[in-house]
């Protein structure tokens, strides 16, 4: 599958077969979140993979009741380990993070796998499901296993791209 395929693939996947994902298939996706970029290439940050039934449970819980999150075979938590450090541009490192796991959306389409970001939860809760220390912070829960329905090629609501490109100068 080209970069391309794996992008139109790609889509929330909110239900999950009940299948172990096989260890070489996760850590191809791991791997792509390792091989992203990072600032200064830091790479301060750290992926939590939770395939423990309960802890993926309090994690459903902490993601505002999302059920579907303790419901996949694992979920991936990515962790800032130096949230506070902010780039010269103003924007804080643990984009770093952001980065990565969108690396490992891909990288789990191509091996048929499905993801959802759940950037909804509650950040005390997941912390403390995980044993994470306090100065980390949690920046996506990303629970990831085999869609019910495979990934297609298919329309995606999206905003046209003269709406969201300009050329040279900034235009509204
Ligand atoms: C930062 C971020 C946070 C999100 N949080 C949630 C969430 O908490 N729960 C959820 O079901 N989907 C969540 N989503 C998924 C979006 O709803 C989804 O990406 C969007 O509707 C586009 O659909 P698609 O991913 O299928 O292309 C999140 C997406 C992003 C990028």
């Amino acid at each position: 599958m080209n970069v391309e395929e794996a992008i139109k693939r790609r889509r929330s996947t909110r239900e999950y077969e009940n299948k172990p994902i096989p260890v070489e298939k996760l850590e191809r996706v791991l791997n792509a979140a390792r091989l992203a970029p990072s600032a200064h290439n830091m790479q301060d940050r750290k992926f939590v993979v939770v395939k423990d039934k309960k802890t993926k449970k309090e994690l459903a819980k902490a993601a505002n009741y999302q059920f579907f999150v303790g419901e996949a075979p694992v979920v991936i938590v990515g962790v800032a380990t130096e949230p506070e450090h902010i780039l010269s541009s103003g924007i804080p490192s643990w984009i770093d993070v952001v980065i990565a796991m969108d690396h490992i959306t891909l990288a789990a389409t191509e091996e048929g796998l499905g993801t959802c970001w759940i950037g909804a939860f509650d950040q005390t809760a997941a912390k403390e499901a995980l044993k994470i220390p306090e100065r980390y912070r949690v920046i996506e829960l990303m629970p990831l296993g085999y869609p019910i329905r495979p990934l297609g090629i298919r329309a995606k609501d999206r905003k046209s791209l003269n709406e969201i490109v300009c050329f040279d100068k900034f235009k509204k």
